[in-house]
């Protein structure tokens, strides 16, 4: 059921898919080898400690592996595995530099789950969560700001009063819009800072990137922008008569682009925008940052108790004698808030988590008509369904050698026009695959400085600087 279109491959040089296996991979296996290797020096159950040290053997076997043959599956009694088997079969037991991209870095981090779902002591252990509650505490400035920023929002929303009292029908649509733009653009930019990629970004450009002022700055930035187009049809859907209107979010990082996610969920509840907002997670732990049901539960324990959860040094802090900035009783009651409010949202069944084993298999989303029909005919139930960041995009385009200019309608295959499913991303580009830009327009931005190397490769699209914001009407 895949595009004919030749798929992004490792062997290309040019491209980061060659970058991502040469150069990311060992790292991203290498901090996991560090977390189970601490983890297991703070255990104190011998048996457990036993099985931990074999799980890092695991990971360094995988990490030898990479120049040479991959192996099947062990089977962990998940239905994926035979699929993942078939395939790895079907495209010639390839080699790590010789494959598509795609397969290859689902393959990956399937490899290293099953590492650990195969154990008896360490099963549900997320060799990332560490990670992604220490980047999540390093978005600090930003977390707080918008934190307050919301909560005056919600308060407005609910006193039904806002300085638009007088204003004409058509000044208060106007303003919604722009409202609704600036989530939507705050949960954008919330994806620029995945953990995948903070091989090559430093924790100061995460925090310029996470800023208000950055994010108006960064409007030029967004090379496809079909928010008018998505923000009509959750209007029209809001016209009288209809009760329920559910938008749905398949969710990409954990930390601070899940708490920017809340954000526009929350909005969307609180200014009628939608009734229920269906969050989708992962059920395994996925390319380094991305959300599991645990980080869910874990950012709202950190909202409840901020104040610890800011105040108590990090290992690296105690290591070198820092002891963190206190936070203020303000700070402290804003955090707070947000917790009852989201909590209530959930508790109420308004915002809900829905898991799908389907979204960490290894095929783009293309199959999803075939090979997931149940999920595809409940995102048929819903307004409006966002995909969030690069690797929903690449899943949603078959990560393919488009000509940058095709139509997204067109590189989205099954989920494009006629599929019952209304589609919006919202993606910061991290790879070479993009579609939808005007005729001429790769062309100019790989001929801006560090657009392209000597090879002519697509750089500019590597970094996360820019994004492409595309709807499909598949209701039309
Ligand atoms: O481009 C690097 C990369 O790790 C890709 O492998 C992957 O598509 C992406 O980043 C993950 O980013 P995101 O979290 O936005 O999906
Ligand atoms: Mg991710």
């Amino acid at each position: 059921y895949d595009t004919k279109v030749a798929p992004s491959s490792t062997a290309d040089k040019n491209s980061f898919a060659f970058i991502s296996a040469r150069d990311r991979w060992p790292i991203i296996l290498t901090s996991a080898i560090d977390d189970v290797h601490r983890a297991v020096s703070k255990e104190t159950d011998a048996e457990k400690q036993e099985e931990g040290k074999s799980i890092t053997q695991g990971l360094a076997k995988l990490k030898y592996e990479l120049q040479h043959d991959r192996h099947p599956l062990l089977d962990d009694g998940q239905p994926d595995i035979a699929s993942y088997n078939a395939e790895l079969e079907a495209r010639g037991n390839p080699k790590w530099f010789d494959v598509a991209w795609l397969y290859a870095e689902c393959y990956l981090y399937r490899r290293m789950a099953t590492l650990f779902s195969t154990s008896t002591h360490w099963k549900r252990y997320d060799v990332f969560s560490k990670q992604k509650m220490s980047t999540f505490r390093s978005s600090r400035p930003a977390v707080l700001e918008l934190a307050a920023r919301y909560n005056d929002m919600t308060r407005q929303l609910e006193s039904g009063h806002s300085v638009l009292d007088n204003a004409s029908e058509e000044e208060r649509e106007k303003a919604e819009q722009t409202l609704f733009t600036e989530m939507c653009e705050i949960c954008l930019w919330g994806n620029a800072t995945d953990l995948s990629l903070l091989t090559n970004l430093s924790y100061e450009d995460i925090q310029k990137l996470q800023g208000s002022e950055s994010r108006k700055a960064n409007e030029e930035k967004i090379l496809v922008n079909d928010f008018a187009a998505a923000f009509a049809c959750l209007k029209t859907a809001q016209k009288p008569g209809t009760k329920e209107r559910r938008v749905d979010i398949v969710l990409d990082n954990a930390g601070f682009e899940l708490f920017v996610d809340l954000v526009l969920a929350g909005y969307l509840l609180e200014s009628g925008l939608a009734t229920q907002i269906v969050l989708h997670p992962k059920n395994i732990p996925w390319f380094v940052s991305d959300v599991v049901p645990k980080d869910f539960s874990d950012l709202l324990t950190v909202l409840v108790n901020a104040k610890h959860f800011y105040e108590t040094p990090s290992e690296d802090e105690k290591a070198d004698g820092v002891s963190p900035e206190t936070l203020s009783e303000a700070d402290a009651a804003n955090m707070k808030t947000l917790f009852e409010s989201w909590s209530a949202l959930y508790a109420e069944g308004k915002m809900l988590l829905r898991p799908n084993g389907f979204w960490t298999e290894g095929g783009s989303y293309w199959r999803m008509p075939k090979t997931a029909s149940s999920l595809f005919d409940d995102l048929k139930e819903s307004e409006l369904v966002i995909f969030k960041g690069d690797l929903n995009y690449r899943k949603l385009t078959g990560d393919a050698l488009w000509d940058p200019a095709t139509p997204f309608t067109e590189a989205i295959g099954p989920l494009g026009p006629a599929s019952g499913i209304r589609v919006l991303t919202l993606r910061t580009c991290k790879a070479d695959v993009v579609v939808g830009l005007p005729k001429g327009k790769d062309e100019e931005l790989r001929a801006m400085e560090g657009g392209r190397g000597d090879s002519g490769a697509r750089k500019w699209a590597w970094s996360g600087k820019w994004a492409v914001v595309s709807f499909c009407d598949g209701k039309a």
